[in-house]
């Protein structure tokens, strides 16, 4: 998704604006480009591709007011044109989100007599602002103006070069906070983008607007009464944001799962039992209401949702349904006030699992949970109650860590639930809490499977197509590995249960297309060997993810890799980590951009 940084200081601020790009690049972005107020105007650089380019681009430049913007195409193809920021006459404006009625606006203006230069939504907000300010001078009131007549999403920072000095920005559905500090203050997508100057960051509601200058920072709401909004000091680690000794971050995460884990279930510290306080200080009373759970998500996120739906149901007896968030939002569907609305997000700021959210709520049902990584995204400050998961920032498009740490939420929740509805005796809890802890060692020895798992990401190099199979709580799993390999490969991959593998697709099975199996040594195990045969009887070369002690033996075309240890219930947990290995593996033998996947962005905040 686009990303904006801004900055106003007594300084030169090119550097900064660039590299708080670089920090937003995760993102994902097509397109790259800044404009600052230099002595005789507006100076604008753009280029097509990485920020590296912007930034040799911008070497000689220099000023002390500017924006800056990283664009992920919506309006208009990838193209020096089309890329941010957009000018109209004195002013330049960045964008970052949808705007539902900029064909009307840009008919409206053509008419005014001004010319479009893009195919964007965001340059009717240029000559937007430029025709306001024709009857109101004052930039910031002329924003506040601008933005009451745009319909969606928006983040927006305004410069003019006639009222240098000033960085207008304004937030309405999408993201962006605001960096104070004594020398300068600035204005990002995101807080990784301003750890290099400052660790106070003040996050804007929607409908806020601010003015930043060198020495102050001033808030109003978009009607213009005036509003303080408090500074966090972030805890973000800028080393988190680092790659270090690794080749890129969706290997820095993966290899961070065992770190993220622990993180995560430190809540539950030595204790032996766990209490509904986890989940914030409501919870138990809220929990003991409950008769079903709903489960919102997108993406791996909603993975995480489909393996709990697994525990929930058969640990704590919860009826639970995940649904996809895109769908739910515009369904109509049967409401349950007693019903708990789980959103899960990496980011919190999805914009699909936000308006399900949102949907959810406005039928009622207002027991809602947020589990999320991003302790001041609007999810998590939508929802009553809250499961941070501490895997640190993730910055590689494909989800790895947030992943696993939304597992362990979700069985978290699990054995608080089955504790609330008195389904989970003293000794089950004490087993479960002890198996969660050893997890961090448990995938720590996955990991050091990945020397197999390379030699077998050799033979799919040349493939076009994957199946990946798993039964029951593993079927997820297979889901998960299949979206892994397709977003950095780019090698079509679909998930199946093995038992409806006979009701379609074993059609599409021969030599040419590797079969990858979920095979844990559980109560299912014997029902997928069999399906394993029907894929061998068709001439399929099968890839078995198995456990130490699943009984299934190596052959022609049978290749088996044993996990180090049996996991029971937490078995998804562990299972995974090889398939997002394999994933990552295959992606490097291709040579595809593995943090940056085309077409793809890591935070989705349009819909
Ligand atoms: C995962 O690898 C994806 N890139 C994507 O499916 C992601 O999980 C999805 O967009 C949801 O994002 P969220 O967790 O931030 O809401």
């Amino acid at each position: 998704m686009c990303g904006i940084v801004a900055a106003a200081a007594g300084k030169n601020i090119v550097p900064v604006l660039v590299e708080g790009l670089k920090k937003l690049e995760y993102r994902g972005y097509d397109s790259a480009g800044l404009a600052v107020i230099a002595g005789n105007g507006i100076e604008r650089v753009r280029s097509v591709g990485r920020v590296a380019e912007l930034e040799a681009a911008s070497a000689d430049t220099q000023a002390a007011t500017g924006i800056a913007h990283t664009r992920w195409a919506t309006h208009g193809v990838p193209c020096e044109r089309n890329a941010h920021p957009h000018v109209s006459g004195s002013i330049a404006v960045v964008h970052n989100g949808i705007i539902e009625n900029y064909e009307s606006l840009r008919n409206e203006l053509t008419a005014q007599g001004y010319v479009f230069t893009s195919d964007t939504d965001t340059e009717s907000i240029a000559h937007l602002v430029q025709a306001t300010l024709k009857t109101e001078p004052d930039l910031l009131k002329a924003v506040q103006i601008a933005c009451q007549r745009l319909v969606g999403a928006f983040a927006i920072a305004v410069i003019d070069h006639n009222q240098p000095g000033k960085v207008i920005v304004a937030r309405e559905g999408s993201p962006l906070l605001l960096g104070v500090s004594d020398s300068g203050n600035y204005a990002a997508s995101d807080a990784s983008a301003l750890l290099q100057v400052t660790r106070n960051m003040v996050y804007l509601e929607n409908g806020d607007i601010a003015e930043l200058t060198a020495a102050k920072v001033r808030i109003t709401r978009l009607d213009g009464t005036p509003v303080q909004r408090p500074v966090h000091v972030s805890q973000l680690s800028a080393a988190a944001v680092e790659l270090g000794n690794y080749q890129h971050y969706m290997q820095k995460e993966i290899f961070e799962q065992p770190e993220a884990l622990a993180n995560t279930l430190e809540i539950v510290g030595g204790s032996k039992t766990i209490q509904p306080g986890i989940f914030g200080a409501e919870a138990g009373n809220l929990l003991a209401d409950v008769d079903a759970i709903l489960i919102l998500a997108c993406g791996t996120s909603s993975h995480s949702g489909f393996t709990a739906r697994y525990w929930l149901e058969r640990i704590a007896g919860v009826p639970c349904n995940v649904e996809i968030a895109s769908e739910y939002r515009y369904r109509t569907s049967v409401p349950n006030p007693r019903q708990l609305i789980v959103a899960i997000s990496q980011s919190g700021e999805t914009a699909d699992t936000l308006a399900a959210l949102r949907h959810a709520k406005s039928l009622g049902q207002t027991k809602t949970l947020a589990i999320c990584n991003v302790p001041e995204s609007a999810i998590v400050r939508e929802c009553a109650l809250r499961f941070i998961t501490r895997a640190g920032p993730e910055i590689g498009v494909a989800s790895t860590k947030a992943f696993t740490t939304q597992l362990a939420a979700l069985f978290l929740l699990t054995l608080v639930a089955a504790k609330v509805k008195g389904r989970l005796s003293e000794e089950q809890e004490a087993t479960y809490i002890h198996q969660l802890r050893h997890l961090p060692v448990a995938v720590n020895k996955v990991l050091e499977l990945e020397d197999e798992i390379k030699a077998w990401a050799q033979r799919f190099a040349d493939k076009h197509h994957a199946l990946f199979l798993g039964r029951g709580r593993h079927y997820p799993i297979a889901m998960e590995g299949a979206l892994k390999l397709k977003e950095i490969s780019y090698i079509h991959a679909e998930a199946y249960p093995a038992g409806e593998l006979k009701h379609g697709p074993l059609a599409l099975v021969d030599a040419d297309m590797p079969v990858i199996s979920i095979a844990p040594n559980d109560q299912l195990l014997d029902k997928l060997k069999s399906n394993l045969k029907e894929v061998q009887a068709r001439g399929g070369e099968l890839y078995v993810f198995a456990d130490a002690d699943s009984e299934i033996p190596e052959s022609d075309g049978v290749h088996i890799l044993r996990l180090p240890e049996h996991y029971g219930e937490l078995s998804p947990i562990l299972h995974v980590i090889p398939l997002q290995l394999l994933s990552y593996h295959v992606a490097l033998v291709k040579g595809t951009d593995v943090d940056k996947p085309r077409n793809l962005a890591k935070s989705v905040t349009v819909e």
